[in-house]
């Protein structure tokens, strides 16, 4: 029998318009501007601040642009899965709010927490319906509202994140291009040191929780840069040379973007230069399941067919991950470049 490949046809991206930048966070928490460029590579991040807009209102924008940009019309979405650890609400799922609020009905729907690594777990798991041959037309969304978990008194922690979302469309060929192979890795010893303690079924949602702020980000960033540098970079070495890949055989890496000093020891580890790194953090920050997806996006244009990619990710669990994709179509540039639904 034929190998049917999964193909990425299409991708975009919705950040909100607010930008928050490392001058008004001097206001906010002792910090300075140089410091967080020079630590993280960060300048400045979006937050949805519009009372009563969850993630799902930016992976809705995503996927209506996503829908429009590709001429589908949402009837034939056969599979919907969001990645994403702000979920709208703990139930139902944010995946089933994003079909309601773009028109897609009666299909399987359903989110996946696996934090920055969430995307390549989704992308992962989407292909395999694509490859069984279960569904035509997936969408894979990666969306977080950060701010809706950040303790901006907590200087190490609320520098790092914003809110967005990416959406791409999977479609299964026979052509050889797409997703050709896949890693991901997890270890729960990681948890202590990156949690959100309160508001799980171990410890209910109360006055004290929220008065000693546990349902905020809690992060001991030395340990997880340590675990981040190492995993990120072992993952992305093993998947090249599991297929035979040197580092000119690889047009882009598309890493996720927790740290620019994380994203170069990545890049050197794979023999990479800087040009074929994706890059957002800068304008973006850390949108969790958004970064891989909103780098798609943001690069579509500058993306050849064949070209080969290497998606990379590590993040809360702990969880990482890497996919080798083959990039399967040369963008149209007036659709991709759709500067409205980018703030
Ligand atoms: N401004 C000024 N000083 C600061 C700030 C700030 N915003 N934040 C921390 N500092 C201080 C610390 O208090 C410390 O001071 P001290 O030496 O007097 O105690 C000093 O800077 C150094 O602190 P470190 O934590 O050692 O700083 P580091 O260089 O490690 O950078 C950072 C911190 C940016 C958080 C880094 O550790 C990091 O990026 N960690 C990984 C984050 C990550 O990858 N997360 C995973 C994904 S997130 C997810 O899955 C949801």
């Amino acid at each position: 029998m034929e190998r049917i490949y999964t193909h990425i046809t299409g991708v975009q991206g919705y950040l909100p318009e607010f930008v928050l930048n490392n001058k008004i966070l001097e206001q906010l928490v002792d910090t300075s501007d140089e410091w967080i460029l020079s630590r993280t590579g960060i300048s400045e991040r979006r937050i949805l601040r519009t009372k009563g807009l969850g993630t799902s209102d930016m992976a809705a924008a995503a996927v209506k642009g996503l829908l429009k940009k590709t001429d589908t019309d949402p009837s034939q979405i056969d599979l919907l899965i969001v990645a994403t650890v702000t979920p709208d609400m703990v139930f139902p799922a944010t995946a089933n709010l994003v079909c309601h609020k773009t028109g897609i009905k009666d299909i399987p729907s359903f989110d996946i927490a696996a934090a920055c690594s969430g995307f390549l777990y989704a992308l992962s798991t989407a292909s395999k319906f694509i490859e069984s041959g279960q569904c035509k037309k997936a969408i894979v969304v990666g969306a977080d509202k950060m701010s809706s978990i950040m303790d901006y008194e907590d200087r190490a922690t609320c520098v790092l994140f914003g809110d967005g979302a990416g959406a791409v469309l999977l479609e299964p060929s026979t052509e050889p291009l797409g997703i050709q192979d896949v890693i991901l890795r997890s270890d729960g010893a990681g948890a202590k040191h990156l949690h959100q303690k309160a508001g799980g079924s171990i410890k209910t949602p109360s006055r004290r929780t929220v008065a000693h702020k546990e349902h905020f980000v809690y992060q001991e960033g030395k340990h997880v840069f340590k675990h981040a540098v190492k995993n990120m970079a072992d993952v992305s070495a093993e998947i090249m040379e599991r297929n035979g890949l040197t580092g000119e055989d690889v047009q882009w890496l598309v890493p996720h973007q927790a740290n620019k000093r994380i994203i170069d020891a990545t890049a050197n580890r794979m023999g990479l230069e800087e040009e074929k790194v994706m890059l957002n953090i800068h304008k973006f920050g850390n949108t969790t399941a958004g970064t891989i997806p909103l780098c798609l996006w943001e690069y579509e244009e500058r993306l050849k067919r064949g070209d080969n990619l290497i998606l990379a990710s590590f993040g809360g669990g702990f969880t990482w991950a890497s996919i080798y994709l083959k990039w399967a179509y040369q963008a149209n540039p007036s659709s991709s470049s759709d500067l409205s639904l980018r703030a």
